[in-house]
């Protein structure tokens, strides 16, 4: 397998959480089908050329597995990977030493990439197209940019969304892909893998139970498993029902169409407070006390696509579906 090796605090723990339950492999690897298969196709080809694969851009709402991914192209190519984010890297020279310590054939895996502040974003432009960086040497009149060659690299980076990346950062990857909300036949899968790799039963129907509510999301969908899984064990003999599945949803305020307490309270406010909008989401955001990227990035995806939400020009506006769901009346 690929020598990982990383850099930030963030995704440390994303890596932490549970080796075990990330598929190493893309024969391991449940849902994304689309991606999954140009990639397999781009990774074969580089390895006939005993080549690098093109950089890669991965964008979509959190937790649909974008640092899986990355992982398991290191492992398909057969080399090593370097994990860092967007706000680890504060200088242009911290960047170059880490494109310096790369060896030839590495992926340098960015997540949140759009947060890279502009002078460190420009040390990657030279580094992306030609494989080398640009150094200057002494200050003033006799200030002088040397170049220096780096090891034929790929850099794949990771971003909530696509629109955030300025364009010379966006054109320079080869491939850009976007991840999308998996389904729940796609979520109870990947529950059943994961039951067995943390040594849990469970039935078809209880891990179809955890995915329904999980908002097409394998991370929130492996963490409500490992507290489902607990309160099985202490309020039954341990195997995971729908029945024991639906109890300990609803105890940790996950309703059966996934919305938590955040989503309920952001769509009453819209509803009670703002006539059901439009609101700006800057408004909307002060209202119940949440950033407005986090509402943007985490949050508001999943409402739109499952019906509860619009977007106008106007700002946010609830939906039919949201007043009833909430059982309020326009
Ligand atoms: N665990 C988290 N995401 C997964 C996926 N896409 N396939 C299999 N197991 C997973």
């Amino acid at each position: 397998m690929a020598k990982r090796m990383i850099t930030t605090d963030a995704t440390e723990e994303d890596i932490r959480i549970e080796p075990g339950l990330r598929p190493q492999l893309f024969s391991e690897y449940i849902g994304q089908e689309k991606t999954k298969n140009t990639l397999k196709i781009f990774i074969e080809a580089a390895r006939q050329r005993k080549d690098s694969l093109d950089h890669v851009l991965f964008y979509g709402p959190p937790g649909l597995g974008k640092t899986t991914l990355a992982c398991i192209i290191a492992n398909e190519m057969g080399v090593n990977i370097k994990i860092t984010s967007g706000p680890a890297i504060e200088k242009p020279g911290e960047m170059a030493a880490v494109l310096n310590n790369l060896q030839e054939g590495d992926i340098l895996f960015v997540d949140e990439i759009h947060r890279l502040n502009r002078q460190v974003e420009e040390v990657l432009y030279p580094a992306m197209e030609d494989f080398a960086i640009d150094i200057m040497i002494g200050k003033g009149a006799s200030a002088r940019s040397v170049r220096l060659d780096l090891p034929k690299f790929t850099l794949i980076g990771a971003t909530t969304r696509a629109g955030l990346l300025t364009a010379p950062l966006r054109d320079r990857f080869g491939v850009v892909s976007h991840l999308e909300f998996y389904s729940e036949r796609e979520l109870q899968t990947i529950l059943i893998r994961s039951a067995k790799v943390l040594g849990v039963e469970i039935e078809q129907r209880g891990a179809l139970e955890i995915a329904r509510r999980s908002r097409g999301t394998p991370r929130l969908a492996n963490r409500m498993l490992k507290r489902v899984r607990d309160y099985a064990q202490v309020r039954y003999e341990g195997k995971i029902t729908a029945q024991i599945a639906a109890e300990a949803l609803d105890l940790l305020e996950v309703d059966r169409h996934g919305l938590d307490a955040t989503d309920r309270v952001l769509l009453l406010t819209v509803i009670d407070k703002f006539s059901g909008g439009p609101v700006g989401l800057d408004t909307l955001a002060a209202a119940i006390g949440e950033d407005s990227g986090t509402i943007e990035d985490v949050y508001e995806p999943f409402l739109i696509k499952n019906g509860f939400l619009n977007r106008t020009p106007k700002g946010r506006v609830a939906t039919e579906l949201a007043y009833e769901h909430l059982g309020r009346r326009k």
